[in-house]
C-alpha cells in the first residue's frame, strides 16, 4: 500500500485484527490455542467441567480460588437473591418483546438496570457486579415468557443457578440431566481470555466508565456472528441439513461458494477448541435421554464433512447449539444465553481493569490522503 508522505501517523504496520497482540496481564484464564487447553486461575476446565457448578466457577473468577463449602452457599444464595428484577425494568421488556431481538432487549435491560444502582467505590463493586450475574439469567427468562404470553415465574433464591432458570424459563422442573448440561455449558463459557466482548468491556472499564457502560459494550459485541451469534446460526445450519446424507452436499457447497462455517475456525486455537469434547459429550447424553439422535447425529456428520475437506478447528459454539437445543431453548435465545455465563467472565474482568487500570488506547494507521485544500461548500 502506498501511504502519503510525511505522515507522521503512519509509523508502524497496523496487526489486522489485532491477532497475536497481548493487551494486559490476567489471572482469570489462560487459552492454550496450540494445546487446546482452557485454564480458569490455573485449574484445568477438563477438571471443572463435570465436578462443579456454575457458582463455583463465579467464586474462582471473583476470588481467584476454588471456594470451601460456605463460600459456596454464600455465593449461591447471592447469586440466587440477585436473581430479581426491578418492577421498571420489567416494563422496559414488555415494551421491547416482539419488537427487537432478544439480545438487543437484553443489552438495553443491562443499560437500564445501571439506573438503579448507586455509585460505589472499587471495594464495594463486587457485590454490584454479581447482581447482574443474577439478574441477566431472569432477564433472559422472562423476556421469553413475555413474548410467549406465558406469565413470569418467580425466581426461588434456595434453587442452584441452572435450575432455577431452567424453572423460570420452562415453567416446569428441569431433571437433573438438564440442570447438569446447563451447569456445564455455564462452566465452559464463563471465560475465555482478551475475545472479543471482554476486551470490549476492558476498554469501556478502561476509561473509568461504569460497570454497567462495560457489560453494555460487551452484550453488544457479543451479538454478532463471528462471535457469540455464532451458535444460532449453527443450528440454523444442522437444522436445514436435517439430515446425514445432506452434510456431504451441503459442506461442499459452503466450500465452493466460500461461506464461513459456523461453529468453526478460531483466532486462537489451532487444535479442536478445549470446551468443544464436553459439550459434545453433554449434547449427546441430552439428546440420548429425549430418544431421538437424529440432530445430533448430523451435527456429528457436518463436523466429519468439514474436517474430510480443511483442518478447520470445530469451536465451541458448533456443539453449544445442539445441547441448547436440546434443553429446549429457542434458537435466539442460544446468545442471550452465551451472556447468562461470560457475565461472571466479563464483571470479573472488569474488576481486574479497574484494580489496575492504564487506559486502552492503541492507535490507527492513516492510509487516506493528505494536504488537501478546503473548498468552500458553494465551490463543492
Ligand atoms: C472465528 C473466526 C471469526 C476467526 O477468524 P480469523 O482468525 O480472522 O480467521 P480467518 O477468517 O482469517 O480464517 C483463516 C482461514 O480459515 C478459513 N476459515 C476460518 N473459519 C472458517 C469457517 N468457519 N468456515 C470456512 N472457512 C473458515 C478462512 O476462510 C481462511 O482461509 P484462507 O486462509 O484459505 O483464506 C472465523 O473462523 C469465523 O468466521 N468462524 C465462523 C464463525 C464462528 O464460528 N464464530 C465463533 C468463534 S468462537
Amino acid at each position: 500500500m502506498s501511504l502519503p508522505k510525511d505522515n507522521k501517523d503512519s509509523v508502524s504496520e497496523p496487526v489486522k485484527g489485532l491477532e497475536g497482540i497481548v493487551a494486559a496481564d490476567t489471572t482469570l484464564s489462560s487459552v492454550n490455542g496450540e494445546k487446546g487447553i482452557l485454564r480458569y486461575c490455573g485449574y484445568n476446565i477438563d477438571d471443572l467441567a463435570f465436578s462443579s457448578t456454575f457458582e463455583e466457577t463465579i467464586c474462582l473468577l471473583y476470588d481467584n480460588e476454588l471456594p470451601n463449602q460456605e463460600r459456596l452457599d454464600e455465593m449461591t444464595r447471592k447469586v440466587g437473591e440477585a436473581r430479581v428484577l426491578p418492577d421498571e425494568v420489567i416494563k422496559v421488556i414488555t415494551e421491547l418483546v416482539g419488537k427487537t431481538s432478544p439480545m438487543s432487549t437484553l443489552r438495553t435491560v443491562v443499560s437500564v438496570l445501571g439506573h438503579y444502582e448507586k455509585n460505589v467505590p472499587l471495594k464495594e463493586l463486587p457485590p454490584k457486579a454479581l447482581r447482574l450475574v443474577g439478574q441477566i439469567s431472569t432477564a433472559v427468562a422472562i423476556i421469553h415468557r413475555l413474548r410467549e404470553k406465558l406469565p413470569i415465574i418467580k425466581a426461588d433464591p434456595t434453587k442452584g443457578h441452572s435450575e432455577d432458570f431452567l424453572r423460570m424459563l420452562h415453567g416446569k422442573d428441569p431433571s437433573d440431566i438438564q440442570i447438569n448440561a446447563l451447569n456445564l455449558y455455564l462452566i465452559l463459557l464463563a471465560d475465555h481470555g482478551f475475545n472479543a466482548s471482554t476486551f470490549s468491556a476492558r476498554v469501556t472499564a478502561g476509561t473509568l466508565a461504569n460497570l454497567h457502560s462495560a457489560i453494555t459494550s460487551a452484550v453488544g459485541t457479543l451479538s454478532g456472528p463471528l462471535h457469540g451469534g455464532a451458535n444460532e446460526k449453527a443450528m440454523d445450519m444442522i437444522i436445514e441439513v436435517g439430515k446425514k446424507k445432506k452434510a456431504s452436499a451441503y459442506i461442499q457447497n459452503a466450500f465452493d461458494s466460500k461461506q464461513k462455517i459456523m461453529g468453526f475456525g478460531h483466532r486462537v486455537y489451532k487444535v479442536d477448541d478445549a470446551r468443544k469434547p464436553h459439550l459434545k459429550k453433554m449434547a449427546k447424553q441430552l439428546w440420548e435421554e429425549k430418544g431421538n439422535m437424529e440432530l445430533f447425529e448430523v451435527a456429528e456428520e457436518i463436523e466429519k464433512q468439514v474436517k474430510d475437506r480443511k483442518q478447520i478447528i470445530t469451536n465451541v459454539d458448533f456443539y453449544s447449539a445442539p445441547l441448547l437445543y436440546g434443553l429446549d431453548i429457542p434458537k435466539d435465545l442460544f446468545t442471550p444465553l452465551f451472556a447468562m455465563s461470560r457475565i461472571a467472565g466479563w464483571t470479573a474482568h472488569v474488576l481486574e481493569q479497574y484494580r489496575n487500570n492504564r487506559l486502552i488506547r492503541p492507535r490507527a494507521r492513516y492510509v487516506g490522503p493528505i494536504d488537501r485544500t478546503f473548498r468552500p461548500i458553494e465551490q463543492r
